[in-house]
């Protein structure tokens, strides 16, 4: 059975963690392909509240697989709070959570880069967990992965050499000295905590597929943060994109045959950047409340918008998307009228995509549709006909404009208040 992929269609944040937790009762192994710690998904079931960073929702099941693949950075110490935390909370872990020995590793001087970087004026608020300057040693190929943790005299010798590059930047912070003792701090207690968890990843799944197990990739970021497609350079560095899933899990194109987009039923961002649709005042304010639209990493206000389709447009694209997820339609009853973009004005011309150019993001007018609104409780609907005319009617016609299914709806955080368009396609994977 093949590979479904699921991503965040906007700016992060979509309520990924809850597509992926209701959709992983059908998935043997659910497989985290990039970012790290950066990642904050809420998962509700149970009547108990989950806050994941680095590892993937799928654990919250008891049967299936979960994988941090290659494609990550991974802090030691994030990893075994985080797992601490899930087993202290009664979740099992061992023998089900792979780390992928090619991930590489977040050092504590990559968030003191992190840090610095955002305080010297220049920053683009970031969540601080020191992802940028990892990725920034991965690229430069002086990082250090996994597999070299793992080894003591590998890992110390890197750690020489790496430090040796940083020292210029990182002595404005703090002495060398203190710099390698923060490194060393615990590191045999967590090089020995990983080990159990470490392996080659790209064997596991390929082996998996072999078995025609079904096979989850969950994105960590919304795709408007890729570091390609996103608004650069207000963006996080990695591919959270569908393509990022196969260099970062190690798995073949042909693997994922479908990819569902999660898109909440407005727009949300947080840290600075491009934003055609921001709101300001009460409208604003009333989602954010409604809404709680408050980081789960940084508890940051997210800034709030209309649903913006030339931005959509460009995600579906390059995703390949075959379906959308609309979350958060609960959190806009009682707002009259609702707008949507659907289309942008840009020097006289029309745009109906995301332009590339950092200054037209900036510069581009949204033109909106406004539909009327909705009140009352629906976080009760579990049809679409239990849903008010107008807000059946706000998803209908956003299906014609993106000429894309959406095929499941959320109204409220539990599993439950989800409603299940194409029964079929949750059929073929043993989802009820
Ligand atoms: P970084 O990933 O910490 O380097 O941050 C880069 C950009 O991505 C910043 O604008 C962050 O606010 C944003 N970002 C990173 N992770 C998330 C997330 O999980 N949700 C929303 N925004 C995020």
């Amino acid at each position: 059975m093949p590979a479904l992929a699921v991503v965040g269609a906007q700016w992060g944040d979509e309520g990924k963690g809850k597509i992926v937790h209701y959709l992983s009762r059908g998935a043997d192994f659910v497989v985290r392909y990039q970012g790290g710690n950066n990642a904050g998904h809420t998962v509700v079931f149970d009547d108990k509240t989950f806050a994941l960073h680095l590892i993937p929702s799928g654990i919250l099941l008891p049967l299936a697989h979960n994988v941090i693949g290659n494609g990550l950075v991974v802090s030691p110490r994030a990893f075994y709070d985080e797992v601490k935390m899930l087993e202290k909370r009664g979740v099992k872990v061992r023998g089900r959570l792979h780390l992928s020995t090619g991930a590489h590793v977040i050092l504590p001087y990559h968030i003191l880069l992190d840090a610095l970087r955002e305080q010297s004026g220049r920053g683009i608020g970031t969540t601080k967990k020191g992802i940028g300057p990892c990725y920034e040693d991965k690229v430069a190929r002086i990082g250090i992965r996994i597999c070299d943790f793992l080894e003591p005299n590998t890992f110390k010798s890197l750690v020489a050499q790496n430090l040796k590059v940083r020292a210029a930047e990182l002595v404005r912070i703090k002495p060398l000295a203190a710099i390698t003792k923060d490194v060393f701090k615990n590191y045999d207690r967590l090089r020995r905590f990983l080990a159990p968890f470490c392996r080659d990843t790209s064997i596991l799944l390929e082996q998996a597929l072999k078995r025609r197990k079904r096979l989850l990739l969950e994105s960590a970021q919304g795709s408007m943060l890729d570091l390609d497609f996103g608004t650069y350079p207000f963006v996080t560095s990695s591919n959270p994109i569908t393509g990022g899933a196969c260099t970062g899990a190690g798995i073949a194109p042909s693997a994922v045959t479908g990819v569902i987009g999660v898109s909440k039923a407005y727009t949300t961002r947080v840290g600075l950047g491009p934003f055609p649709t921001e709101l300001e005042g009460n409208t604003a304010s009333y989602i954010r409340n409604v809404g709680k639209e408050y980081g789960t990493t940084t508890g940051r206000p997210r800034r709030i918008g209309w649903l913006d389709l030339p931005q959509l447009r460009t995600a579906i694209r390059v995703n390949g998307m075959t379906s959308l997820a609309l979350t958060k339609l609960d959190t806009l009853s009682g707002i009259h009228p609702i707008k949507v973009c659907t289309a942008y004005r840009h020097k006289g011309k029309r745009l109906s995509d995301f332009p590339v150019s950092r200054r037209a993001q900036l510069e581009v007018e949204p033109v909106y549709e406004s539909f009327p609104g909705f009140s009352g409780d629906i976080s009760g609907a579990r049809r679409f006909s239990d849903l008010p005319l107008s807000a059946r009617a706000y998803i209908l016609q956003i299906e014609r404009w993106l000429g894309l299914p959406v095929s499941i709806v959320s109204v409220g955080q539990s599993r439950d208040q989800t409603i299940i368009r194409d029964k079929k396609f949750l059929q073929a994977r043993n989802i009820n």
